[in-house]
């Protein structure tokens, strides 16, 4: 049987949650969230129905309801007959070390479960007992006796240790304990990772947390992707564009990649604002253009009232699963989706996880998406930008700019497609006010691509006079 750990995603990445009967372990530094995490667990506890038992020995009863967020201070009046405390933090200064004896500690623990039929308990910080026990051996065996003391009356606990050079406290906990997660404030993010979990699976690395006035979240590094779904053949939304890269199916992740000014969102608009006509779900997300910048061209599209959502992300000091979390719930029942801006994200240090889960997910639920990546260099580009969606892409269009015949041009170029048999010219665009307009093939030119444009027939004049 498990028990849920109360925390918002955390109970899929534990494999349900908690065992019952188990004692674990939660560590961190000074304010990652230890205490709140402890109330989060038994104040779900007490809304589902569980007496539950909070336990001080470090901070007042006072001080940490004082301290509570404005959420979880609601959560907890709304529960309060469920919820009990023992207060050791204000016995400890009036009642002295005495208190710290594991025999009385254990004895008041005892009656309160016995007393209130407490099935969920929270220890809440165990350094004050090295007041009583300054041996680390004794200390040991202490906490080892109080996990097995609440244990024998049946109760699921969560105690709480702090963190010393990447280690608990007297780095003996984690032996003790049936589970063990690490929680991690970098000052800028929040982290929490699963280190153990005896009997059951969990899934390790670290997570996106965040706490929040009602609680803690997590937002997993992964997406847990449901079902494959069937794949149908879909359009790319721009006239010939389709016969020029054979078939296009749901699901699939088309790339686009080019240097500022090739037109990137217009491509965007074209591929979400049919699909939006047709009655289904487009969702636009522009991590570099504004939303009413987006708008506005869906609008002259003639796609004003539709079904195309546009949402501005600032990319920023983004956490990365949270996003990802974001995003997911955003594309519930989208059939298209565009990813406007990309390299906005690559100096992430998690951007690889992201582009590696959500694109799994994306293609997994069906959802045809269209990435659009920023390269720098506007002329003369050999660069597709970023390899891990190069890997992870089925269709990949690189756009650029070439002088030719004294007009800079727009380019277009099939790198991939499914089709064996897709263009494989250079293709002439134009943007226009309702989209991106194919042109035609440019013929007859050489070294377009590496910025040197020369007129093949130059060439075969060239190379003819040579040998007459
Ligand atoms: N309403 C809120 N919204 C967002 N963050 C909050 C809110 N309330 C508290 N926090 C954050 O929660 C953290 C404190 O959590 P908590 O008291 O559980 O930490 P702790 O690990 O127990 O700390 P200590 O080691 O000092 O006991 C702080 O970083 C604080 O910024
Ligand atoms: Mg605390």
């Amino acid at each position: 049987m498990k028990v849920s750990t109360g925390i918002k995603n955390l109970d899929m990445i534990m494999d349900g949650g908690f065992v019952e009967r188990s004692f674990n372990l939660v560590y961190g530094g000074g304010g990652t969230g230890k205490t709140l995490f402890t109330f989060n667990f038994l104040l779900n506890g007490a809304e589902t129905g569980n007496s539950v038992l909070y336990v001080t020995l470090e901070e007042s009863w006072e001080d940490i309801i004082r301290k509570l967020p404005d959420g979880m201070r609601k959560r907890l009046n709304a529960i309060k007959n469920n919820f009990h405390y023992l207060d050791f933090g204000s016995l400890r200064p009036v009642l002295g070390k005495e208190i710290m004896n594991v025999d009385v500690l254990m004895e008041a623990i005892a009656s309160s479960i016995v007393v209130n039929n407490v099935t969920l308990v929270g220890f809440d910080g165990i350094a004050p007992l090295s007041i009583y026990y300054d041996d680390e051996h004794k200390l040991r065996s202490v906490i080892f006796n109080l996990s097995q003391g609440i244990k024998s009356y049946g109760a699921t606990t969560v105690f709480t240790s702090e963190e010393i050079e990447g280690r608990s406290r007297y780095g003996t906990e984690e032996f003790v304990a049936d589970s063990v997660i690490r929680l991690i404030y970098t000052g800028e993010k929040r982290r929490i990772q699963v280190l153990k979990s005896r009997g059951t699976d969990f899934v390790g690395g670290k997570h996106g947390l965040e706490i929040v006035s009602d609680g803690l979240r997590v937002y997993p590094k992964i997406l847990f992707v449901g079902s494959k779904i069937k794949q149908k053949s879909v359009s790319i939304g721009i006239p010939k564009l389709d016969t020029m890269l054979g078939e296009t199916f749901s699901g699939d992740i088309t790339l686009l990649t080019g240097p500022p000014g090739t037109g990137k969102y217009l491509f965007g608009i074209s591929f979400i604002k049919n699909a939006c006509k047709q009655g289904k779900k487009g969702l636009f997300i522009s991590f570099e253009d504004s939303v009413g910048k987006i708008k506005r061209r869906l609008e002259d599209s003639g796609d004003g009232k539709s079904l195309c959502r546009v949402v501005y992300i600032d990319s920023g000091n983004i956490d990365i699963y949270k996003l990802m979390w974001q995003l997911k719930s955003l594309a519930t029942d989208a059939n298209r989706l565009v990813l406007h801006g990309m390299n906005n994200l690559a100096g992430n240090d998690e951007y690889e996880d992201f582009v590696h889960e959500f694109l799994k997910y994306v293609r997994a639920s069906g959802i045809s998406t269209m990435v659009t990546y920023n390269t720098s260099q506007v002329i003369a580009t050999n660069t597709l930008g970023d390899d891990k969606i190069v890997n992870l892409s089925d269709n990949i269009i690189k756009l650029l700019f070439a002088e030719i015949g004294g007009e800079l041009k727009k380019i277009l170029v099939i790198i991939k497609s499914h089709s064996p048999t897709h263009e494989r010219g250079l293709v002439e665009y134009r943007l226009g006010k309702s989209g991106v307009v194919i042109v035609g093939k440019i013929e007859g030119m050489e070294g377009v691509i590496s910025g040197t444009p020369t007129r093949q027939m130059e060439i075969k004049k060239r190379v003819e006079s040579f040998f007459k």
